[in-house]
This record gives C-alpha cells, sequence and structure tokens, in this order.
C-alpha cells in the first residue's frame, strides 16, 4: 500500500482545505470530557463525507449506543442502540476491523433515520474500529456519503489513525471516571468508619458517665456523710479515729475514681465537638490541661467554614494526641494549639517549647519490638493519611516540637 503524498489526506493539512488529523489532536487533548459531536463533524470533514457517527461500546461489550452524529440527530429520534455483532457497525466492534461499502442499505428503521435515509435510498459507508490499549475496540467511526463513490485505502488509513487517538482518549476517560468512582466510594467508607468508630466511643462515654460517675458520686456523697457523723463521735468515742481514718481514704480514692472517670470520658468523647463544632472543641482541649499553659490560637468557627464531621473527629483526636504527647514528654512549660484556614486547606498544629526529639528515629522504630507500645505518632500518621491530610513534624533538642496537619477541603463557592 503506497503512503499518501505528502500534504494531503486526513494525516496532514490538505490542500483542499479538508481538515486533518491535528484537528483529532487538538480535540483529544483538550480538558474535560471529548467533545463526541465536534469528533463526528470532524471525521465527516476529513472525508468531505456527509455525516459520521460515532458509536460507543458499553464496558460489558454488550451493545453500541450513539455518542454523536453528525449532523445532530432531531432530539425527539428514540436511541438507537445495536448489539455488538450485529450489523456492520456490531461486526466492526465485534472483529476490530474496518469495512467499506457501497450502496449499503442499513435495515434498522431508527438507523436509517438517523443517516437521514429515504425508504430506497443507499448509501457509501466507511465503518472503522476505535482501539484502545490492548486492543480492545471501545468506539465505531462510521462516515458515509449519499453517493456510490466509495472510501479509498488512503482514507480508511488516515481515518483509522483519528479513530484509534479518539479511542485511546475514550479510554482514558473510562479509566479516570473510573478511578474518580473509586476514591469518593473509599472516602465514603472511611467517613462511615470514622463516624461508626466515634458513636461507639460515644455510646462508650456516655454509659460510663450514667453508670460509674453516677456511682462514684454518690459513694464519695456516703462517705463524705459517714465522715461528719464520725467527726461529731469522735470526741466523746476515741474507738472511732481508726476507722474514721479508713473513710477518709476510702472518700479520697473515690474522688479520684470519679475525676479518672471523667478525664477518661472527655478523652473518650467531646460533646464539645458533637455540640459546639470543632474550634470550640479545641479550645476546651487547650482549658483542659492542668499540667502546662496551653495557648489556643484559632480563626473563628464562621472563617473556618464546613468541616465534614468525620474530618473534624479525626483533626479533634490528632489535637488530642499532640497536646497529650507535649504533657506527657516535652517538659514543656508552653504549647499552642492553632487552626486555620489556608485557602482551601485546614492547618492545625501543635507547638512546644520543650525537649524536641529524633522524630526520624521515632518513625523508623515504630512498630519493632524495642521500641515498645508507642502508637500516637503512628496514629496520628495514619489519622492523616486517612483523611488525604499531610502531616510535618519538625523537632530538635532542645528546640521543641511542631505537629503540623494540612488538610485540603472542598472549594469555598
Ligand atoms: N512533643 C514531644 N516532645 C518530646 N518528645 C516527644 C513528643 N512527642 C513525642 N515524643 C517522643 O516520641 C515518642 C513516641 O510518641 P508516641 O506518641 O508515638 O508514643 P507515646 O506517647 O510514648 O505512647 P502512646 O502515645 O502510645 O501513649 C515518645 O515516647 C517521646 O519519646
Ligand atoms: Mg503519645
Amino acid at each position: 500500500m503506497s503512503p499518501p503524498p505528502a500534504g494531503s489526506g486526513p494525516g496532514s493539512a490538505d490542500a483542499t482545505g479538508r481538515p486533518g488529523a491535528e484537528g483529532m489532536h487538538d480535540l483529544v487533548l483538550a480538558p474535560g470530557a471529548v467533545d463526541l459531536p465536534a469528533a463526528a463533524r470532524l471525521f465527516t470533514e476529513m472525508l468531505s463525507a456527509d455525516g459520521a457517527v460515532v458509536f460507543l461500546v458499553d464496558s460489558e461489550r454488550r451493545q453500541l449506543e450513539v455518542g454523536a452524529a453528525y449532523p445532530a440527530p432531531k432530539a425527539e429520534e428514540p436511541a438507537l442502540r445495536i448489539p455488538v455483532g450485529y450489523g456492520v457497525t456490531g461486526l466492526v466492534a465485534l472483529n476490530g476491523r474496518p469495512v467499506a461499502i457501497v450502496d449499503d442499505s442499513p435495515r434498522n428503521p431508527a438507523h436509517r433515520r438517523l443517516l437521514g435515509l429515504g425508504p430506497e435510498e443507499t448509501i457509501s459507508r466507511l465503518v472503522v474500529p476505535a482501539h484502545a490499549m490492548g486492543a480492545a475496540v471501545v468506539a465505531v467511526v462510521a462516515v458515509h456519503r449519499r453517493s456510490s463513490e466509495g472510501f479509498t485505502s488512503q482514507d480508511r488509513e488516515g481515518i483509522q489513525r483519528c479513530a484509534d487517538l479518539l479511542g485511546l482518549r475514550l479510554y482514558a476517560q473510562g479509566l479516570l471516571g473510573a478511578a474518580e468512582e473509586h476514591r469518593s466510594e473509599r472516602d465514603q467508607l472511611i467517613a462511615q468508619a470514622i463516624s461508626a468508630q466515634e458513636a461507639e466511643r460515644r455510646r462508650i462515654a456516655g454509659d460510663l458517665h450514667d453508670g460509674v460517675t453516677q456511682a462514684l458520686a454518690s459513694l464519695a456523697f456516703h462517705l463524705s456523710a459517714a465522715d461528719t457523723a464520725l467527726s461529731a463521735l469522735e470526741r466523746s468515742t476515741p474507738a472511732v479515729a481508726g476507722p474514721k481514718t479508713q473513710i477518709e481514704a476510702a472518700r479520697r480514692l473515690a474522688g479520684l475514681a470519679y475525676d479518672e472517670t471523667r478525664a477518661a470520658i472527655s478523652g473518650l468523647h467531646s460533646l464539645m465537638l458533637d455540640d459546639l463544632g470543632l474550634v470550640a472543641a479545641l479550645e476546651s482541649l487547650t482549658q483542659n490541661v492542668p499540667q502546662i499553659e496551653v495557648e489556643f490560637r484559632g480563626d473563628t468557627a464562621e472563617e473556618i467554614g464546613e468541616v465534614p464531621d468525620h474530618m473534624a473527629a479525626v483533626l479533634y483526636r490528632i489535637a488530642q494526641e499532640a497536646v497529650n504527647n507535649a504533657v506527657k514528654h516535652a517538659e514543656a512549660t508552653r504549647a499552642v494549639l492553632s487552626i486555620r484556614r489556608v485557602g482551601d486547606s485546614l492547618v492545625l498544629s501543635v507547638t512546644d517549647d520543650g525537649v524536641g526529639f529524633d522524630a526520624q528515629a521515632v518513625r523508623e522504630q515504630t512498630g519493632t519490638a524495642e521500641f515498645g507500645e508507642h502508637y500516637g505518632l503512628a496514629t496520628i500518621a495514619e489519622r492523616c493519611a486517612l483523611i488525604g491530610a499531610t502531616l510535618r513534624i519538625d523537632s530538635a533538642e532542645e528546640r521543641g516540637t511542631a505537629v503540623m496537619v494540612e488538610l485540603p477541603l472542598a472549594p469555598t463557592g
């Protein structure tokens, strides 16, 4: 087969003014979904034909439906669907080989209407497959002329290259769509898992509050009453001094157990987060650390804007762990918890002025037997990965620690 003369045919600019393959390059490189009506028109003009139809093969490779046609079909026309393997178009989809026919007369009335054919009219058609990776046919391009002047092999070669370009683009578009769908399914599952975990924590916190803390509070009350009664007896009956000391100790222990249970409840779940949102919850976190001074610096809730519940819960847990670490390990005098909106991201940071540590070494040792049970930082990193946030830990000996989390949010309107 001889190559087309330079400067002619559908592969390049044409002396007759026909558009060449550059038009298809432009179309497939344009951002967004590929413009199929423009592709159908381009195929028509490339061969100076009377029209073209781009059929798309469905994902199960069972049937073809019209992606676009030139001239554009009337809106009220019923949709044309052709089973793969049926008729010329269906066979091209099945075999992946182009077909050129003269004096064709499709039988399907919907197909005839799409081609604008009268009862006895015939047309010449060039039907080529649009291949994707692995030679699968993702679309079929059918160009037609009303005359019985058929299409040449040169027409076929040029159009085939452009059809394959379109096929690749459609394939890539399908892959992107599938990836997007998986991503949103994954995000939904993560949101559900985090919400379920929070609901479970809320339930445990509720049970502890309603059961254990109430019982401890009334235990402390009764012990206090017994203590008061024994105090009244103490002067007249010195023997009660011993039991009184025991009761005082029991009362102190009941108070301690009460405080610890309350602390466990607020560690398990923040009512503030449910009722007043992330900013208020973070602020209250800084107020419940008696060991060191923790300053809260944050944008207002309005400035922060909408934060999906599961992401707010994750940011709260991260802040809680980072503050706990500052209290437990840093020997700090001061820490700062901050939350800010920066463009379309939320930036959470916890910094302290403590002793610092080798974050890289901790990361490398996490999970090893010698390192023991230190899960906080690893959990922070896992939580960040779950919600698509980036984590940075800057720490240097004697220069304190900064834990920074940047969470991209959907752009605000
Ligand atoms: N702000 C900090 N200042 C100094 N050292 C820190 C700080 N944060 C973490 N570290 C060091 O990193 C180690 C690992 O922290 P991580 O939070 O993973 O575990 P942990 O706090 O020891 O235990 P867990 O969080 O599981 O209760 C800590 O043991 C500590 O040595
Ligand atoms: Mg920790």
